[in-house]
């Protein structure tokens, strides 16, 4: 696991932002995962302005969200789809039959599940998936509990979920419980994950995956089992990691090392 702390977010985004940019320079029809919420804004408006002040093609680009409401409309302003197309898929010459979003409207959505990790899968699977984490662990809509051996399906919301995501719905308009997310076994596939946390208020969440068990309680530990995950955070996020200093080392180490490696 690599551990890198920023002085920023901004900091943070425009490094995980040339790694994205450094692997699509390898392979033009990279395969992404992508998350919604605050955290990776920095990274989406990062790429916007490499393809437009550097003109980067994502033409050849297809891309996996990691969940949405269910039942949501995709015209929705707080659908995951509508967050995309506005933060990210509107910046960037993606074409609209590259991007994948997990089923949430109809029926067969447990069928449509299976298919959507077909879909990934036909691709050669994902490349980069970018991840936040939820104040009480999640990762994608893994809400605790969530066996770490799951495959996208509909999963309930918390409470602690849904009250941090009612911030966002205007007054009396009730958050949707459910909602459609790859599973931990999804995430776990993908051959580089890049995790970012900022804030204090993510800081127990970090700390818990970073150095507690691998427990289904915290679906971000999960995490501490795959072979290439970098945690990204600011100060505040870092700040209950009790081997703060020692991944600070680490990075140096491997700088110095780079040109060995
Ligand atoms: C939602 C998303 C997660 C995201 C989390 C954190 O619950 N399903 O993928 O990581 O929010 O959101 P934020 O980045 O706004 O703190």
């Amino acid at each position: 696991m690599r551990v890198l702390v920023f002085d920023s977010a901004e900091l943070a985004a425009r490094r995980v932002a040339g790694e994205v940019l450094a692997a699509l320079r390898e392979k033009p029809d990279l395969v992404l995962g992508l998350a919604t919420g605050s955290t990776p804004i920095g990274v989406y408006a990062e790429l916007i302005r490499a393809h437009r002040t550097e003109g980067i093609d994502f033409s050849r680009v297809r891309t996996f969200n990691l969940d949405e409401y269910l039942d949501l409309p995709a015209t929705h302003e707080q659908s995951y789809r509508h967050f995309m197309d506005r933060y990210l898929f509107s910046g960037i010459n993606v074409p609209p039959s590259q991007i994948h979003f997990p089923p949430s409207e109809g029926s067969d959505l447990l069928e449509r599940c299976r298919e959507y990790e077909e879909d990934i899968r036909r691709t050669g699977g994902i490349d980069i998936q970018i991840l936040g984490i939820g104040s009480n662990g999640h990762i994608g809509f893994n809400e605790p509990t969530s066996s770490l051996a799951s495959r996208t399906r509909v999963k309930t919301l918390t409470d602690k979920t849904l009250r941090d995501n009612s911030r966002f719905y205007r007054g009396g308009e009730e958050p949707p419980q459910l909602a459609c997310t790859m599973g931990i076994g999804t995430i776990l596939e993908a051959k580089k994950v890049i995790l970012q946390a900022f804030g204090a208020k993510k800081a127990d969440a970090v700390r818990a995956a970073v150095e507690g068990p691998v427990s289904s309680f915290c679906p971000g530990s999960a995490l501490q089992l795959h072979p290439d995950v970098s945690f990204c955070l600011d100060h505040e996020s870092a700040s209950k990691l009790s081997l703060r200093e020692y991944h600070r080392r680490v990075l140096e180490n491997e700088e110095r090392l780079r040109h060995r490696l």
